[in-house]
């Protein structure tokens, strides 16, 4: 018999309702160790990875989280071998090309954040079609980073706001000029994010949006992460309390 029954459980209080953060940001780490363990090449890591990611996608959008966005591929990850980087934009090209009817049936709207430029032609033309075919969708906003770092997304900001005449006048520079030029301009800061696979630290992901996170490190590898862990991260998230430097009263 369970000690816990009825009523009593709690001594009819109610139960604080749980807060979903509206914004998740996940770097989805440990694709390669994963498929090692399991004495598969690392791109089969990448594949199950990929599946992961459109899954988890779904399970965000059901929590009722608002924007999702998932770290993909780094500035600093064009120094892996060269057959492993071209797995890696293969599955993303087949990601580009092959979800638009899902994503409008969803309601997802998808956007790239990251240097497009270095990305070959086909790849961008089918994030274009993708971006633009899903542009006034509203149900969750998924962000996509590739070949992405903090620091070059910070560097070409700025280098749009010097284009755009803006940084002439010292005392007119503030946030707001930096913020808007930004890849992820429109789009609140992520309220939680999440790394797989052990390793505690950013990696060039987000730096300037990432000021006032929270954040949550778990040992499982990215081809293992579900809606389960998901869930996981989301009430460790509750249970943080966000001062943004000032004091609880
Ligand atoms: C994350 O998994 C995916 C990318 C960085 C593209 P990794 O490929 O970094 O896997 P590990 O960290 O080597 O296990
Ligand atoms: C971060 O993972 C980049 C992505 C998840 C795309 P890495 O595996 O590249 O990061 P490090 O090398 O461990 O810092
Ligand atoms: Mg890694």
């Amino acid at each position: 018999m369970s000690f816990f029954t009825g009523k009593a459980a709690n001594n009819g209080e109610s139960v604080p309702e749980r807060i979903i953060p509206a914004h998740v940001a996940i770097i989805m780490d440990g694709n390669g160790r994963w498929a090692k363990k399991r004495g598969m090449p690392r791109t089969f890591g990448h594949t199950q990875g990929a599946r992961v990611a459109e899954t988890i996608l779904e399970d965000a959008a059901d929590l009722g989280i608002r924007y999702l966005t998932l770290y993909a591929f780094s500035t600093e990850n064009w120094s892996r071998p060269e057959a492993e980087v071209s797995a890696l934009m293969n599955l993303l090209r087949k990601y580009m090309k092959t979800s638009l009817e899902r994503c409008s049936r969803n309601n997802v709207r998808v956007r790239v954040i990251g240097d497009k430029s270095m990305l070959s032609k086909d790849l961008q033309e089918s994030i274009e079609e993708l971006e633009q075919a899903t542009a006034s969708n509203t149900r969750i906003g998924f962000q996509i980073a590739i070949n992405y770092g903090g620091r070059d997304e910070i560097v070409r900001a700025i280098k749009r706001a010097s284009q755009e005449g803006l940084l002439s006048d010292p005392s007119k520079i503030d946030d707001t000029v930096i913020n808007d030029h930004l890849d992820t301009a429109g789009i609140p800061d992520p309220d939680l994010l999440i790394r797989t696979c052990g390793e505690q630290r950013i990696s060039n992901f987000l730096l300037w949006q990432l000021a006032y996170s929270e954040f949550y490190f778990t040992d499982k590898a990215w081809p293992d992460f579900n809606k389960a862990e998901l869930e996981k991260a989301i009430d460790a998230f509750n249970h943080r309390e966000r001062r943004y430097g000032g004091l609880t009263v």
